[in-house]
C-alpha cells in the first residue's frame, strides 16, 4: 500500500488524488505525448502567461501571484532554451511538465496557475500559436520562391523552348511563360495559407475542460494578448475540432503537389535526352559506381515527399472521423502528422527557394527542341484560315504538308515554298516570318495570359504587385 502510493505520487503526481495504484511504467510511456509535445513549450509559456495575466485582471490571482507565476515562466522558457530542463515521460506532456516545475520554482502559486482552464483548451490553444507561427515562416518561404522564379522569367521572356500536351511537342512557348504558370500555382498557395490562417487564429482558451468555466474570466482579453482574431464561439468545439490543422495539412499537400510536379520537369529537364536546364551541383550528388552521372537529387527527394505530405492529411482525416464531442485522448495524435506535413513543406520550400534562382537555361538546346516536332504546324494553319480557308480544311492541308517533312526529315520552316505550294497555293513567301519560325509564333500569341515576350514581361511586373497585394 505504502509502495503503491510512492509510485502513485510519482507516476501521476497531477491526479494522484482518484487513483489507488501507479500507471504502469509501459502506458505511462505509450500515453505520453511529451516527446513531441515539447516543439511548442514557448507556446504553452506564452499561453499561460497570458492566462495568468487575465486571471490576474479579473481577481482570480493577486498582481504578486501573477509576477511569480510570469518570472518563474520566463525562467523556465529559459531552462528549455539552454538544455538545463529535465524532460520527464512520467509528467506526461509538456503542459504539466512545465506546470511541475513552476510549481517546484516557485511553490504554492504555482499550482494556481491552472484555475479557470483544462488540458484540453490549453493544448488547443497552443497547438493553434505555433501553427500560426509555422504559417507565417512558410509564406515567407513561399515569397522567396515566387520572387526568384519571377526573376528568372523575367530573364527569360524571350527564351524559346516547346511547350508539350501528352509529353509531345505541342507549340512553342517562352520559358518565361512556363515559369510564369509555376507561379501562378505558388502564389494560390499563399493565398489559400493566408486565407486558412484566419481560421486557425481563434482562441479556444476558456473553453475549459469541455463546457466553460465557474470563474469570471474575459477571454477577449487573453485573446488579444495572445493576438488572436477571436475566440471560438463554443467551448465543445473549441477543445475538439482540429480542422484548422486539416485545412493546413490540405494547403500544405497542395503545396507539395505544386513542388512535385515542378520537380518532375525539372528531373525530364535535366536528363541527357532534354538538356534544357542544367541544376548547379551543389544540389545535385554523383553515384558510387557510374562516374558519369549527376542526379536532380534535390527535385527527386521533394516529390518522393509529397506522398508524406499526403499521408499526414489522410492520418489527420481518419483522426477526426469517428470522434464524438468533446475532447477525446486521440487528439494527441493531431500533432505528429502536423509536424510532419510543417518540416517537410519547409524544408522542401527552402531547397527550392535556393535552387531555382540557381537554375541555368540552356537556351541553344530548348530552341533546338522547339525547332523540332512541328511545333508551328497550327501557326500555318491560322495563317491559311487568315487568308479565307476554313479552319478544318487548313488542319487537312497543314497535315499534308507535315507528312512531307516527315518523309524528309525537314521542320516545316527547312521546307520550300515550291513545295509549301504544292498544298495550298494560298501560302506566299511571308509565310516563314508570319507563322513559321518560333519567333513569329509565340509573339504572336500576344494577349494577356498568352505566351509572347512582351505578355511574359507584363505578367511578370503584375506578379510581384500581386505578390505585395498578399502583404
Ligand atoms: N497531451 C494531451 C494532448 O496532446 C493534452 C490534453 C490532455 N487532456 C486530457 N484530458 N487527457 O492532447
Amino acid at each position: 500500500m505504502a509502495n503503491a502510493q510512492n509510485q502513485s505520487q510519482h507516476t501521476s503526481g497531477m491526479w494522484g488524488g482518484r487513483f489507488s495504484e501507479a500507471t504502469d511504467a509501459f502506458v505511462a510511456e505509450f500515453t505520453a505525448s511529451v516527446q513531441f509535445d515539447q516543439r511548442f513549450y514557448a507556446q504553452d509559456i506564452a499561453g499561460s502567461i497570458a492566462h495568468a495575466t487575465m486571471l490576474a485582471k479579473v481577481g482570480i490571482l493577486t498582481t504578486q501571484e501573477r509576477d511569480d507565476i510570469i518570472q518563474g515562466l520566463t525562467q523556465i522558457k529559459k531552462d528549455i532554451e539552454n538544455g538545463n530542463f529535465e524532460w520527464r515521460i512520467d509528467l506526461e506532456d509538456v503542459h504539466m511538465n512545465i506546470e511541475h516545475h513552476l510549481t517546484e520554482r516557485i511553490g504554492i502559486t504555482g499550482k494556481k496557475l491552472h484555475t479557470g482552464r483544462s488540458r484540453n483548451d490549453q493544448v488547443a490553444t497552443d497547438i493553434r500559436l505555433y501553427l500560426r507561427d509555422e504559417i507565417d515562416a512558410i509564406l515567407a518561404l513561399l515569397q522567396r520562391l515566387q520572387t526568384g522564379i519571377l526573376n528568372l522569367a523575367e530573364n527569360n521572356s524571350d527564351t524559346i523552348m516547346p511547350g508539350f500536351t501528352h509529353l509531345q511537342t505541342a507549340q512553342p512557348v517562352t520559358f518565361g511563360h512556363h515559369l510564369l504558370a509555376w507561379f501562378e500555382m505558388l502564389l494560390r498557395d499563399s493565398e489559400r495559407l493566408i486565407d486558412c490562417r484566419k481560421r486557425v487564429n481563434r482562441m479556444p482558451l476558456g473553453s475549459a475542460a469541455l463546457a466553460g468555466t465557474t470563474y469570471p474570466i474575459d477571454r477577449a482579453y487573453t485573446a488579444e494578448l495572445l493576438g488572436f482574431e477571436a475566440v471560438c464561439e463554443n467551448s465543445l468545439d473549441g477543445v475538439s475540432d482540429r480542422d484548422f490543422a486539416i485545412e493546413f495539412n490540405a494547403t500544405a499537400s497542395l503545396i507539395m503537389m505544386h513542388l512535385s510536379r515542378m520537380s518532375e520537369e525539372l528531373i525530364l529537364w535535366t536528363s541527357a535526352q532534354f538538356k534544357f536546364v542544367q541544376i548547379p551541383d551543389r544540389f545535385c550528388t554523383g553515384s558510387s559506381i557510374m562516374p558519369q552521372k549527376k542526379n536532380p537529387d534535390v527535385p527527386e527527394l521533394v516529390r518522393g515527399k509529397s506522398g508524406r505530405v499526403f499521408g499526414d492529411l489522410i492520418s489527420l482525416l481518419t483522426l477526426m472521423k469517428g470522434q464524438p464531442l468533446a475532447y477525446n485522448k486521440d487528439n494527441q495524435e493531431d500533432k505528429e502528422p502536423l509536424f510532419d506535413a510543417i518540416d517537410t513543406v519547409r524544408g522542401s520550400l527552402m531547397a527550392f527557394a535556393d535552387m531555382i534562382p540557381a537554375l541555368v537555361p540552356n537556351i541553344a538546346e530548348m530552341r533546338e527542341a522547339a525547332l523540332r516536332g512541328f511545333s508551328t504546324a497550327t501557326d500555318l494553319a491560322d495563317y491559311l484560315v487568315k487568308k479565307g480557308v476554313a479552319f478544318r480544311d487548313a488542319h487537312e492541308i497543314v497535315g499534308k504538308a507535315v507528312a512531307l517533312g516527315v518523309a524528309e526529315d525537314k521542320d516545316l520552316s527547312e521546307l520550300t515554298l515550291p513545295q509549301l505550294q504544292q498544298f495550298s497555293s494560298l501560302i506566299e513567301q511571308d509565310v516563314f516570318e508570319k507563322a513559321l519560325t518560333l519567333e513569329a509564333s509565340v509573339t504572336a500569341r500576344n494577349h494577356l495570359g498568352g505566351t509572347a515576350p512582351q505578355q511574359v514581361k507584363a505578367a511578370v511586373v503584375r506578379g510581384r504587385e500581386r505578390m505585395q497585394a498578399l502583404g
